[in-house]
């Protein structure tokens, strides 16, 4: 059984990170235009490194949730065949124990250098201009996939769902593509498909199942129950 699960903000809102589109989240407060376009980052730099270097401050604040660690279960149980990919740009997938992770829209603990492109794993803040560790350049941005920017590993991303018999969707919106589309695809291939969301998303009604409740519940729920079937 392969399985391919996409997971967004909603899975990291127990944890305490906040989600975007929820009333407490960070769409509310900031405008994504703001803060998360290559140009706002062109025209107000130091307001984009502010809003993730505050991000990138907090994630030591919080913890991986039931459903992180409940999906490093089941990639012990299912090895190569379970690939998580995350539209999250936090690391309490990791920090659960997943090593089959593709962070689609980046990572806020690395750094995207804008002169030479290299990637560098980061753990300070970005807005006191560092140097670049690969060229030296003080160019450093937030490793994050902006709107109207490529998401990244979208070759290894569709060769997945093409081969899935499993797609599973977790705490996301279904507002932003291609992530959003991946549903369809999965469908397209002859996978089943299963959305694990508190409320119902922009694209509830291309599953062949949803289940509404908080993820902290239903993703162990739902590890125990597949992992009884496989078995
Ligand atoms: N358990 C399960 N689902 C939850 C929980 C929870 N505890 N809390 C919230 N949710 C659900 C909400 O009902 C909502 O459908 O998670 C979803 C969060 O949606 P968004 O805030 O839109 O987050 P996401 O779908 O990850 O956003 C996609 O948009 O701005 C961009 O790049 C950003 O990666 C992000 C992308």
């Amino acid at each position: 059984m392969r399985v391919v699960v996409l997971t967004g903000a909603g899975i990291s809102a127990e944890s305490g990170v906040p989600t975007f589109r929820d009333s407490d989240g960070l769409w509310e407060g900031h405008r994504a235009e703001d803060v998360a376009t290559p140009e706002a980052f062109e025209y107000q730099p130091a307001v984009v490194q502010r809003f993730y270097d505050a991000r990138r401050a907090a994630l030591a604040d919080v913890e991986p949730n039931p459903a992180h660690l409940a999906l490093a279960r089941l990639e012990r149980a299912l090895g190569d065949d379970l690939l998580v990919v995350t539209q999250n740009v936090d690391d309490l997938h990791e920090r659960a124990g997943s090593q089959h992770v593709l962070h689609m829209h980046g990572e806020l603990l690395s750094a995207l250098c804008v002169g030479c492109r290299a990637r560098s794993r980061w753990t300070e803040d970005l807005g006191d201009h560092p140097p670049c560790p690969r060229c030296g350049s003080a160019e450093l941005r937030p490793d994050i996939v902006w709107f109207g920017e490529v998401p990244y590993q979208m070759d290894r991303i569709v060769a997945a769902l093409q081969r899935c018999d499993l797609f599973v969707s977790i705490g996301t919106s279904g507002a932003v593509y291609p992530a959003a589309g991946f549903v369809q695809s999965a469908v397209t291939y002859g996978a089943r498909t299963l959305e694990l969301n508190l409320l119902p998303s922009e694209g509830s009604h291309f599953f062949d199942e949803s289940r509404r409740g908080p993820a902290g519940v239903l993703v162990p729920a739902w590890v125990d129950e597949l992992l009884t079937t496989v078995r």
